[in-house]
């Protein structure tokens, strides 16, 4: 009777350790493009770097500017994989994404501004349910209290430092800028909010399956070494002083 009671507590507990598995192996970081630091906006003239993350083999860091799909110019910490521009300009704007055999990272669009003035919105798309903070930068750092706008309507009357956006979901997606009074007005920026954090859309179906099928392979063999383990000790009691305790022998 206990043997029994603990044979079903093992497999309950792998069962939820595997369902946790396969839940964390969908939910974390996958192949991406990882720009630092991390925003959308630069001004020129400032240090920018690409990498590539998470991918396997021969990985090339592309843009296209003007429709024309490109390998962009490194000045250093230069691998297929990862490129530094030491000082970026207003023709280094673009969609920027990574990409080697079969595997393509989320795409981001990077604005350079000869602006006074940039919104720091996150390169990569924001899970939802989780917090985002805006926030605008002004060149010379005199002031960085601006009026925030979403799809070119204010957000807020007096300037802040910041805009915190609480529990994102999908709805908060749109076209962000900020203005600094008697300075300027940031270019927009689209804030994209995803299910998962960096998930890639074209490789996730695939490796779901992939690691469904690993999940289901070792739950076979666990639970076959489980019930041989269980048998054997049933067995083991049978023949031993506790036959009285099973009922059903
Ligand atoms: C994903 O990557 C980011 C930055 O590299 C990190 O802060 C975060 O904790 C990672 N999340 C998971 C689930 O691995
Ligand atoms: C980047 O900008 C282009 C042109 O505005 C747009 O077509 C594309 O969908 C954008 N990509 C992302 C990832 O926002
Ligand atoms: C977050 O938003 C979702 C729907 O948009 C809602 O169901 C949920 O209760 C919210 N969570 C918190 C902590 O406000
Ligand atoms: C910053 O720039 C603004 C507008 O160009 C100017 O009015 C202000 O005086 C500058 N502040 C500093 C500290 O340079």
């Amino acid at each position: 009777m206990e043997v029994t009671a603990l044979c079903f507590r093992l497999v309950m507990l792998e069962l939820i350790f595997l369902r946790e598995q396969v839940h964390n192996s969908y939910n974390q970081n996958r192949t991406f493009l990882r720009i630092t630091p991390n925003r959308l906006q630069h001004f020129d003239a400032t240090s920018v770097s690409f990498d590539c993350v998470g991918f396997v083999g021969l990985t090339h860091l592309k843009i296209i500017r003007n429709t024309e799909e490109l390998n962009p110019s490194c000045d250093s910490k230069r691998t297929t994989s990862s490129c530094t521009m030491d000082r970026v300009y207003l023709e280094d704007s673009g969609e920027y994404w990574c990409e080697s055999e079969g595997e393509r990272s989320n795409r981001v669009n990077i604005t350079i501004t000869a602006g006074p003035v940039i919104l720091d919105i996150p390169a990569l798309p924001v899970m939802q349910g989780t917090n985002v903070i805006l926030r605008c930068r002004s060149k010379n750092q005199s002031t960085n209290l601006g009026i925030f706008y979403k799809n070119d309507v204010p957000m807020h009357s007096t300037p802040e430092e910041e805009m915190k956006i609480e529990n994102v979901s999908k709805s908060d997606e749109g076209f962000y800028k900020c203005h600094v009074s008697s300075i300027g007005t940031s270019p927009a920026s689209w804030l994209s909010v995803g299910d998962q954090l960096f998930y890639d859309s074209n490789s996730k179906s695939l490796n779901v399956r992939i690691l469904l099928r690993l999940a289901v392979t070792m739950l076979s063999v666990f639970l076959s070494l489980l019930v041989m383990g269980c048998l054997y000790f049933k067995k083991h009691k049978v023949n031993g002083e506790d036959v009285a305790d099973d009922p059903d022998v």
